[in-house]
């Protein structure tokens, strides 16, 4: 039980909470205007692959619930917003189910919900093998989330210290799964070096979870009550540069996906985030607040019309594909400029000819 009323704290928290301190790093992204797209809006594809599976559209609902009979509402409310947006959906942490056996119709309910959606597990990347195969059986899903969460397992007093083995586990479950593995931070981002570790491994696609958007630190620390924690809450990397570092490594390589996700709050920030290089963008937290507050048709409603923003935007671009859309031209400032220099990329290639 100590696991499901920690993810009802984190809830709780959260929607008290919101995102920061740090921005996703958007802000300092800008769209070159075409004026000649020769387009017409119908025939734009929002269509994209995420680890070697077709999704209708960009936006996928990320992890977040699942693990005790009363968290079953949210699920099946988010699985609702799935099924008719055509999302693809990750359920959150399933691995005191598969123990303990506990709350595990809280997940089965994703895929009563939406049984022909694309439905994706979710383990902690420590999570032994042989868990896995039970998870994946649970909501018969089509690709596996193994989260990292280092930073914020620091700041839970029950949480782990020691973090040894994580890249050895991650290989013998991509050796054993038989869905598409994706490794994903939960808002801390990821560096190149680490993408290209993974990839390495046999991931097959890759959430880099940036910075800027739901804050787990901030919500540990107020889980303790301890306002010592309170300097490091500024911790990780931005979204926006996150997708850079990792795009290097994915760029170059065609069984791989890329999903940018952490503080992706609007039509503008998600497509930012594709032309910055990801193949898809995944939301949790703005979704979680809109079902709550308002149910499942708001958060239907502002799914589509953020997919209809990101048509017009590709539109005013002249891309009329995510493929073309990674190649527009950009223009970067502020603190993602700095780390384009800092990093050695060559801005000339990122920004132009990408
Ligand atoms: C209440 C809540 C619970 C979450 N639980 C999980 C989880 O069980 N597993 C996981 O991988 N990520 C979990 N996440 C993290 C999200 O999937 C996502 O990585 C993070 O919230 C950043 O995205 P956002 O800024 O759009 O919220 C959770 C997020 C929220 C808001």
């Amino acid at each position: 039980m100590i696991r499901a009323k920690r993810k009802m704290d984190h809830i709780k928290l959260f929607t008290l909470l919101g995102d920061g301190p740090l921005t996703a790093g958007f802000e300092d992204v800008r769209f070159m205007h075409n004026c000649l797209p020769d387009l017409d809006s119908q025939n734009i594809k929002l269509s994209t692959n995420i680890a070697n599976i077709k999704l209708s559209n960009p936006l996928l609902i990320n992890a977040i619930t699942g693990g005790a009979d009363v968290l079953a509402a949210d699920n099946q409310m988010l699985a609702e917003v799935a099924a008719v947006t055509g999302c693809a959906m990750a359920v959150g942490s399933q691995y005191g189910s598969v123990i303990r056996k506990e709350g595990i119709m809280s997940f089965e309910v994703v895929r009563k919900y939406n049984p022909k959606g694309i439905i994706f597990a979710n383990l902690s990347a420590d999570a032994k093998s042989d868990i896995v195969e039970k998870a994946i059986e649970m909501i018969a899903a089509d690709g596996l989330q193994l989260h990292l969460n280092v930073a914020q397992e620091l700041v839970m007093p029950e949480g782990d210290r020691n973090f040894c083995g994580y890249l050895h586990n991650i290989e013998l479950i991509c050796a054993k799964a038989q869905v598409p593995v994706i490794v994903k931070e939960t808002g801390c981002g990821m560096t190149r070096e680490q993408v290209r570790q993974l990839l390495n491994c046999g991931v097959t696609a890759i959430d880099v979870g940036g910075a800027g958007g739901t804050n787990f630190l901030a919500i540990e620390a107020a889980r303790r009550q301890d306002s010592g924690y309170n300097e490091m809450l500024g911790w990780g990397i931005q979204t926006a540069l996150s997708i850079l570092e990792a795009r290097t490594i994915t760029a170059g390589n065609s069984c791989s996906g890329l999903i940018a996700s952490g503080g992706i709050r609007s039509a503008l920030d998600m497509a930012k985030a594709l032309a910055l290089g990801a193949d898809a963008v995944g939301m949790a937290g703005n979704i979680l607040l809109k079902i709550k507050l308002e149910g499942v048709s708001s958060a239907v409603q502002q799914i589509t019309k953020m997919l209809e923003l990101l048509r017009n935007i590709m539109l005013l671009t002249g891309c009329k594909s995510i493929a073309d859309f990674r190649n527009t031209p950009l223009l970067f400032s502020g603190i993602l400029f700095e780390h384009i220099t800092c990093r050695g990329y060559n801005l000339p290639a990122i920004s132009n000819q990408r």
